[in-house]
């Protein structure tokens, strides 16, 4: 029998895996998506999520105080308003429920880094995400139409003191025209994080009871890109960053890992947004003792990062951030 010379094993004793280790997870990677409700009065569980909350805008300054203290430095928040109509009016509105929550966070901590999601399905009485009408192929959502109503937003937010906006409803030309909006009203200091490969995922499930985002007709095929066509996930990123993003984004992450690599090429920054059912899945089996929580988060968000993301949105975010140093 000959001897291997390269004994792998020899690297994986206690004492030197961690020197060797060639991923980690920092409070710096992470954003803390949350869901700010105008109707709340105090916050309220979301049953499809365990663990994660509406919250009513007077008790996001404490959140923030209570994030920024664990050492986390970003943000991303959801609106739910206080009424909906067919064209979104309330997304823009100057105290809206996202403007609101925005100035409440600056105000606790000014260098809480601000992320906003610009769309409209939260704010639609027909839940898709933007203006719908009749086309060729029966009612959809109309581009250009809905451009003009995403310039007005994301103005709204970074007016509000938002210090970047995350355009994600997949419109052709939307971020060149979200750039020209916002330099044109002053904002050209605000940075532009597209989701720019979005994909029509089952995995947005949970995510319709925490944002009250579910749609009374058809789905967000016509929109969203298909998850077996890797070449245009490619390029809908590439077109982005042709348009001025300053970071583009993969969303689902955990099973679009080839994706996020490949599109990690492209030299902007990128962000993977572990979504809703993702979490839900893990939160879910080791509820049932299947599997052990905090390795399985951590793996999976190793794993994300391993693939090339520099930010991971993340449900866990909060939890992971009280781990970080016992555990790598
Ligand atoms: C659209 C939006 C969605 C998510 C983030 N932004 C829903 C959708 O596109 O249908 C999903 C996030 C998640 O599932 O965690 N405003």
């Amino acid at each position: 029998m000959v001897f291997p010379v390269r004994r792998m094993r020899r690297a994986r004793i206690k004492a030197i895996q961690p020197i060797l280790r060639q991923t980690r997870i920092t409070h710096e990677d992470l954003v803390v998506p949350l869901f700010v409700d105008h109707n709340l009065k105090k916050a309220s569980p979301i049953a499809s999520m365990p663990g994660q909350f509406r919250y009513p805008i007077s008790e996001m300054g404490a959140i923030a105080e209570e994030i920024r203290d664990s050492g986390l430095r970003a943000v991303l928040l959801f609106g739910i308003p206080k009424h909906k109509d067919e064209r979104a009016t309330g997304a823009y509105e100057e105290n809206g429920v996202v403007q609101e929550a925005i100035r409440s966070v600056k105000r606790a901590v000014p260098e809480m880094v601000v992320i906003t999601d610009v769309c409209a399905c939260e704010y639609t009485d027909h839940g898709h995400c933007g203006i719908i009408g009749k086309t060729r192929r029966g009612i959809d959502l109309l581009n250009d139409p809905s451009l003009e109503l995403m310039d007005r937003i994301a103005v709204s937010h970074a007016e509000a003191g938002a210090d970047i906006v995350a355009p994600s409803c997949m419109l052709d030309g939307m971020v060149s025209s979200l750039r020209s909006a916002l330099d044109g009203a002053g904002s050209s200091e605000t940075l532009i994080m597209s989701y720019s490969t979005k994909f029509a995922s089952a995995f947005y499930g949970p995510f319709r009871e925490a944002a009250d985002s579910g749609y009374s007709f058809g789905d967000r095929t016509s929109y969203q890109i298909n998850p077996a066509n890797r070449r245009e996930a490619f390029l809908e990123s590439e077109l982005d960053a042709g348009e001025g993003a300053d970071i583009l984004m993969v969303k689902p992450a955990g099973f679009y890992l080839d994706v996020l690599a490949e599109i990690a090429t492209l030299g902007l920054p990128v962000a993977a947004y572990q979504v809703s059912g993702e979490y839900a899945m893990i939160k879910a089996a080791a509820e049932r003792g299947w599997i052990r929580e905090k390795e399985a988060i951590l793996e999976s968000l190793i794993c994300i990062k391993r693939a090339g993301a520099d930010i991971i949105i993340s449900y866990f975010a909060r939890d992971v951030a009280g781990w970080l140093v016992e555990e790598q």
